[in-house]
């Protein structure tokens, strides 16, 4: 079998513990890690692989560790990254002989967590910088709107009315544009949840030889 992301994506195995991974958080009152989250971060790692000139092997490996970096949370939240990253291997080793990109993959996948991360392949630079990126409305799941203005992170997302990524190869920058409603929460927030994240994207952005903007409302913060 060809790694690719279609063929990934009608793995019955792989379609369940991405359900599973849904119901799980929804249970924790995450926000959303299940298909909508799988497939941004894939439709993103893809763009930002052909825009920062990946080969188109890489472009589809990066898709598919969008796709799949965070079916390990229904094993447990703690290490999702691992677990995602052995269950890839589990699943596909015995189907597959491009033993390259699996090793690629399971390795961008391992990454996408890690304080420590020290990058060393562009399919996790990729994956970071789509993965942190998702920041929006769209992945709050609780409905009750008092519920969501009481949970920091809840507020924080929900106040993300727009959220563009966009990779320019010529200046050689990537930036992402956040509309957020102030009138809900006050952009200090939105560092103090996010802080973390917008570092990952710029140690990932320079990785790929990118600078990292971050705009918010207009405003050149990053
Ligand atoms: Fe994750
Ligand atoms: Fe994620």
């Amino acid at each position: 079998m060809d790694l690719t992301l279609s063929n990934i994506k009608q793995d019955p195995q792989v379609e369940l513990f991405i359900i599973e991974t849904d119901r799980k958080l929804n249970a924790m009152s995450y926000t959303d890690h299940g298909k909508r989250h799988a497939h941004v971060t894939s439709d993103r790692a893809m763009m930002i692989a052909r825009k920062a000139g990946f080969d188109e092997k890489e472009i589809e490996y990066s898709g598919i560790a969008g796709y799949c970096h965070d079916m390990g949370n229904f094993l447990d939240r703690n290490q999702h990254h691992y677990w995602a990253s052995l269950l890839f291997h589990q699943v596909f080793n015995s189907q597959t002989d491009d033993y390259e990109g699996l090793t690629s993959i399971i390795q961008a996948i391992a990454n996408h967590d890690k304080d420590e991360a020290r990058l060393t392949n562009n399919i996790s630079a990729a994956l970071i910088l789509a993965d942190k990126s998702d920041v929006h409305r769209d992945r709050v799941k609780e409905k009750d709107k008092s519920k969501i203005l009481s949970s920091i992170h809840d507020r924080v997302n929900y106040s993300v009315t727009r959220n563009d990524l966009d990779v320019n190869d010529t200046t050689k920058v990537v930036t992402l544009m956040i509309q957020l409603d102030d009138k809900l929460t006050p952009v200090m927030d939105f560092f103090d949840v996010f802080l973390s994240r917008m570092n990952y994207c710029r140690k990932a952005a320079e990785y790929l030889g990118f600078k990292f903007k971050l705009v918010i409302n207009d405003f050149e913060l990053l």
